[in-house]
């Protein structure tokens, strides 16, 4: 495992390994972060792999400014505001995804929105400008157990899962980032952090609703993260294909036969993705929410899943299949 004090040197380093499609822990204000670049699927689904968790939940891109940031997402006059009063700070802003936005969906869950940040740890902003692409991070520690503060705690948890770790000592806040959705029509903070409810208020002008949807705590009823969920019906362990459905395939559908005649190989591109034709399960995360989303359409009377094996990030893709089922 490489632990590695951040100079510029280890910082350039530090950017190019995330531009490569690796993992880097590195410090915030709040916690340390493992980071992967946020246009890469198969990198953000690597952090899934690393925390071990069962689920996908959205991620926060982490930007250097507030221009990166209106880049990915719609700006609205109470995002200019916040992000004007706090950042770079410990403020996470949830806004509508922009329609050429090229974050992969699996930083968002597939959700229309995106969480973003600038951190104001300098050697974040410092990693952030040299990798030059948003940087997907959700603390750096394995799933179920406490966010790291310090670089040690981050090695004792992921080791050897983390490509890099970048060292600048203990968090000063050492609390996650207020998240503040700013998507509705009234301004809500799902998880309450540094920059509080009061503060937001003030600055705002208005009333900030509060309202704990963090899916890292346990859920209450009617208080559950909202999750992307297609229009139509799901059918999961498919081994052939009614008439009208769409094919969502893992690995070989050569020998997929259609109810009534037919092969499925010769449906119609629309009609048709492949998770991984190499049965990959890290590609197959990575392009799960786009696939789901392209063959969701109403002329499709469902949408047949073959089997993905539930283990590694399997567990997480069937999670949100079964979900998508129920
Ligand atoms: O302080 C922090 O925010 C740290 C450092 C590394 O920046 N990061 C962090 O990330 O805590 P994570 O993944 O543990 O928490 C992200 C939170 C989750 O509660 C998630 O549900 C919420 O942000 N979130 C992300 N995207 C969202 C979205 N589109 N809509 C609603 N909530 C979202
Ligand atoms: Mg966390």
């Amino acid at each position: 495992m490489r632990i590695v004090t951040a100079i510029e040197d280890s910082i350039q380093e530090a950017a190019s390994i995330l531009k490569e499609g690796g993992l880097v822990a590195f410090p915030t204000e709040t916690v340390y972060g493992l980071g992967a670049n946020a246009l890469d699927g198969k990198a953000v689904a690597r952090i899934f792999e690393a925390k071990g968790r069962p689920q996908f939940n959205p991620l926060i891109a982490h930007v250097s400014d507030a221009d990166q940031a209106a880049a990915l997402v719609v700006f609205n006059e109470w995002a200019e505001i916040a992000a004007h009063h706090f950042w770079p700070g410990p403020l996470t802003l949830i806004l509508p995804r922009k329609s050429d936005c090229a974050v992969n969906e699996l930083v968002s869950a597939g959700l229309e929105t995106i969480a973003v940040r600038v951190p104001s740890h300098p050697v974040a902003l410092k990693l952030l400008q040299a990798a030059g692409v948003p940087v997907a991070a959700p603390s750096a520690n394995v799933s179920g157990t406490l966010s790291p503060t310090t670089p040690q705690h981050v090695a004792e948890g992921l080791g050897d899962k983390v490509d890099m770790i970048l060292a600048a000592g203990a968090c000063d806040v050492g609390l996650e980032s207020t998240v503040l959705d700013l998507s509705g029509d009234v301004p809500v903070v799902l998880r309450p952090g540094a920059v509080t409810a009061e503060d937001l208020s003030r600055v705002l002008e208005c009333d900030v609703v509060v309202e704990d949807g963090d899916t890292d705590k346990p859920k209450s009823p009617g208080m559950m993260l909202k999750h992307y969920a297609p229009s139509i019906p799901v059918r999961m362990n498919a081994i052939d294909l009614e008439p009208g459905e769409a094919l969502l395939a893992f690995g070989s559908d050569q020998f997929m036969g259609v109810n009534g005649g037919g092969a499925a190989k010769d449906l119609p591109e629309t009609q048709r993705r492949n998770l991984s034709e190499d049965g990959d399960l890290n590609e197959a995360a990575a392009n799960l929410f786009a696939m789901l989303r392209a063959l969701d359409r109403p002329e499709h009377k469902a949408i047949a899943v073959m089997a993905v094996p539930d283990q590694g990030l399997g567990v997480a893709i069937n999670d949100r299949l079964k979900r998508a089922v129920s």
